[in-house]
């Protein structure tokens, strides 16, 4: 057997979560002890395990649909924003895909208050400036241009706090509604408001495959 590339003969060997381990040559893969779940976060839901004040939570949600695993959000959405929130138990990939260093891509649907002027969107595609530092550029396809309201659809590979809502209040925009409709490879499809579905093989596959790629990257991996 080899774990890693490295000939192991000792029975009982134990190995790293993710190490790559062959035996004669193929590689052999653990079977799937982890949960993975999508859920829709509805508006006024927070994203926490548990509020002091009392406000639903996401976990009210997941346990409600009958998930057992403790699972936890990965990243977090506004309590007035809806939409993709991936929640598991595997720290590890979850880790990778909050940290800002493998910049996970995340696809939201904005409502903007106002007829969104190309000069606008001239400026989020530059990069506007938060009182941190400097947004990263960001994608954005616009949906709807009407005269009091506009729509459009933003992608971003930051996670700072508020980070949509406060980059279209600098270009005057204030966003009346956001939903997240991507969370790097899981889409929102058509799953309801409130509703948890199980990730699918090939969403696992693709999370498998970002935190892989982060554990082979030099410098920090995931802890
Ligand atoms: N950006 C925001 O402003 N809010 C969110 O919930 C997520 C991204």
């Amino acid at each position: 057997m080899r774990v890693g590339g490295r000939v192991v003969r000792e029975l009982g060997t134990s190995v790293d979560d993710g190490a790559r381990v062959e035996v004669d040559g193929r590689i052999v893969r653990p079977a799937e002890t982890r949960t993975y779940v999508v859920l829709n976060k509805p508006v006024g839901v927070m994203t926490t395990m548990r509020d002091p004040e009392g406000r639903r939570t996401v976990a009210d949600l997941v346990r409600r649909a009958g998930v057992e695993a403790r699972v936890v959000p990965v990243g977090r959405l506004d309590y007035d924003t809806s939409g993709v929130l991936l929640l598991t138990d595997d720290g590890d990939t979850a880790n990778v895909l909050t940290h800002p260093r493998f910049g996970v891509e995340k696809t939201y649907r904005a409502t903007l208050r106002g007829r969104l002027e190309p000069a606008a969107v001239e400026k989020i595609l530059r990069g506007v400036r938060l009182d941190e530092g400097r947004a990263a550029p960001a994608q954005l396809r616009v949906v709807a241009v009407r005269r009091d309201v506009s729509q459009v659809d933003i992608t971003i590979h930051e996670g700072r706090n508020r980070q949509v809502r406060r980059m279209f209040e600098v270009v005057d925009h204030p966003v009346l509604a956001l939903v997240r409709l991507r969370f790097g490879p899981i889409s929102l499809g058509d799953l309801a408001p409130g509703a948890v579905r199980p990730a699918t093989d090939r969403e696992r596959a693709a999370l498998h495959r970002i935190a892989a790629e982060a554990r082979d990257e030099p410098g920090p991996g995931p802890s």
